[in-house]
């Protein structure tokens, strides 16, 4: 290939980068992905059971949903803001064969109803949860769980902690003190 095209095609990737970082940092949080043993440790944490509904907020390239069917045997769904992730994850789950298992959705986090949600996985920021916390509150059925990496949630208690992975687990309807909204 002409040196010249293929210094295009790479300034071109790298542009699409930058702009898809900078668009998904101002939605809510850029892309990053969670270790796969942080999302093994994440899913264990919140006690996820075969059938369960794990909701992925943000759902980034897909490995979270992958990993809650296949090793959770889980019901998936993926909520990503960014149309390259959006088809690598539809790419990702069908060359692994969990497309009965799992769903992505192109579109908002904000914007998607969370009351079937057994479990919800994050991995924003921290400003982003304390947004998120409004909405988890009117949604989430009691009982569901929320786990977050790296950021926690304001004004809620979490019912379990792995400080080394970062990782904090929460309970709908429990432990969140009045006040602790996203307002
Ligand atoms: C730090 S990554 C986490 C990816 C994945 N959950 C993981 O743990 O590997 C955050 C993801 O959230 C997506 N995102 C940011 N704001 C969003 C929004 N408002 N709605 C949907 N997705 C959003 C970004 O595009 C990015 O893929």
């Amino acid at each position: 290939m002409d040196p010249g095209i293929l210094i295009a095609v790479l300034l071109g990737i790298l542009a699409v980068a930058i702009v898809s970082t900078m668009w998904t940092a101002a939605r809510g949080a850029p892309w990053a992905p969670s270790p796969w043993a942080v999302v093994r440790k994440m899913l264990r944490m919140a006690g996820t059971q075969p059938g369960e509904v794990v909701f992925d907020l943000g759902s980034g390239d897909g490995r979270v949903l992958v990993v809650a069917a296949r090793r959770f045997r889980a019901r998936a769904i993926g909520i990503e803001i960014d149309p390259l992730r959006y088809l690598w994850t539809q790419l990702f789950i069908s060359v692994l064969g969990v497309r009965a298992q799992v769903r992505v959705i192109r579109g908002d986090l904000f914007a998607q109803d969370l009351c079937q949600a057994d479990v919800v996985t994050v991995y924003l920021r921290q400003d982003t949860n304390r947004r998120l916390i409004t909405k988890l509150r009117g949604e989430l059925r009691p009982g569901a769980r929320v786990v977050s990496y790296s950021f926690t949630f304001d004004g809620w208690t979490p019912i379990a902690v792995d400080e080394r992975s970062q990782i904090f687990v929460y309970r709908a309807g429990e432990g969140w003190h009045e006040g602790a909204t996203g307002a």
